[in-house]
């Protein structure tokens, strides 16, 4: 254990001086490939196997790319090289992490690692859609897989700055460097590729999607898989439309308007265009919608938040379904609804996939008990990556959506 340690401390420093020394042409990873690897403790009580670690790389000569988080330091991603027949596929899986709107929680986010790499951890867990074994992951574990880490506060979108805060909004610029070294360490000769994302990450890989798809070649099978990406234009509680409020700060602040989709902004507001619902439809290609009917981000933190619920009427029933009222349900019904009719026209397409399970949840592809173990949730018998598997190979059967809490039994709620 003392040796592992001491292999990880070592592999700290040499990353950190990196970072500091000189920029030396791009080259491919010949410094450090991503192949650091180590074996954890057990993180997930059902499962046997440990989760593979897998260490940050931090973007080369980011200041000069402006590929920087919220404080200046460099972004970052871990990669796992793919093997075998997965060794030509690439997993692409944005972090998620919330928004920041205003300099005041830019600030806070910057002293966290959803706005600074110092405090990003130097390895992670690859487990659920990132796993690399094929018991946990049946369909993308030999894969290339890399998680691009959280630190722009602004869905990989922000073009901007704030001199005086010391704050930088480079979402656009992390996802272009990010593209270009993936590309040069073989993402260029990939014959199947996905974009992930769960939250923020899940929305970021809806407004980036066919971008993805530009990088690699047209003969690449690519395809888009959001996460908890779906956030509704809904009223709170209040009946107020908090999220628009949120979108709108977020946007002025990174300076995200001229970025949004073309598509979108033709009819509609750039605030309009930071929602999903007005976006999944024109996206061209084939793309996945995975969300809890009752997210309990979209729930806890905007229809009932504090500012939504001021006298904390809602807490009891926000942090424990059972204690909600008939009233308090029937309101979740509503939201679900919505979120159900949304849903209906890109249903339809062909190219598309939906699995939409009522459940109190946040995020399903990146946590194993919900990805794919024993007991995982489940719509018509099949697991959340059974359906992502099956809609991205074309094996049929990839829009699932379930009828209304409390009915689906294998859920894994939060709350
Ligand atoms: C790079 O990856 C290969 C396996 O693909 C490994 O043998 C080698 O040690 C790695 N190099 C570094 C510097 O990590
Ligand atoms: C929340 O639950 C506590 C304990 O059961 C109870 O005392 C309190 O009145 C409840 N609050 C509301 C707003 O219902
Ligand atoms: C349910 O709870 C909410 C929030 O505490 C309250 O405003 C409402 O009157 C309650 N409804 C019923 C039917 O008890």
């Amino acid at each position: 254990m003392k040796k592992l340690l001491w292999s990880l401390t070592l592999f700290g420093v040499i990353l950190s001086l990196r970072v500091n020394g000189e920029f030396d042409k791009m080259e491919k990873f010949t410094d450090f490939n991503g192949t650091n690897v180590y074996q954890t403790e057990n993180h997930d009580v059902n499962s046997k196997a440990k989760a593979t670690m897998v260490g940050l790389t931090l973007i080369k000569n980011a200041a000069l790319r402006s590929a920087v988080c919220l404080d200046g330091s460099p972004a970052g991603y871990h990669f796992h090289p793919g093997s075998g027949s997965g060794a030509k596929n690439w997993l692409v899986h944005l972090e998620g992490g919330e928004w920041c709107s205003d300099i005041e929680s830019c600030e806070y986010s910057k002293e966290t690692r959803h706005g600074s790499s110092k405090h990003m951890e130097k390895k992670i867990p690859f487990t659920g859609i990132l796993s690399d074994k094929a018991s946990e992951n049946p369909d993308f574990y030999n894969w290339n897989r890399v998680k691009v880490r959280y630190c722009d506060g602004g869905s990989f979108m922000g073009d901007n700055e704030n001199k005086d805060a010391k704050l930088q909004f480079r979402g656009k610029a992390i996802w272009t460097a990010l593209m270009t070294d993936l590309l040069w360490n073989g993402m260029r000769e990939a014959k199947q590729g996905l974009l992930s994302g769960c939250s923020a990450g899940g929305l970021a890989a809806i407004f980036q999607c066919d971008d993805f798809k530009l990088y690699l070649s047209s003969s690449t099978r690519t395809k888009c898989l959001s996460d908890a990406g779906f956030f509704v234009d809904a009223t709170d509680v209040s009946g107020d439309r908090s999220l628009r409020k949120l979108y709108n700060d977020v946007i002025q602040l990174q300076s995200i308007t001229n970025d949004l989709p073309d598509g979108c902004l033709d009819n509609r507001s750039p605030t309009s265009c930071f929602f999903a619902q007005n976006l999944v439809n024109q996206v061209k290609a084939p793309l996945f919608i995975l969300n809890a009917a009752y997210d309990t981000w979209q729930i806890q933190e905007s229809l009932t938040s504090k500012s939504a619920d001021p006298t904390g009427s809602w807490s009891n029933c926000t942090f424990n379904i059972a204690k909600c009222n008939a009233s308090q349900i029937k309101f979740f019904q509503g939201f679900r609804s919505q979120m159900v009719k949304l849903l209906g026209a890109f249903k339809e397409q062909r190219k598309n996939g939906v699995f939409l399970n009522s459940c109190f949840s946040h995020c399903q592809t990146e946590n194993q008990d919900t990805w794919y173990s024993k007991n995982s949730p489940s719509i018509k018998n099949k697991r959340i990556a059974v359906a992502v598997g099956d809609w991205f190979f074309e094996r049929g059967g990839a829009k699932l959506i379930d009828c209304a809490y409390p009915c689906d039994k294998t859920c894994r709620n939060l709350i």
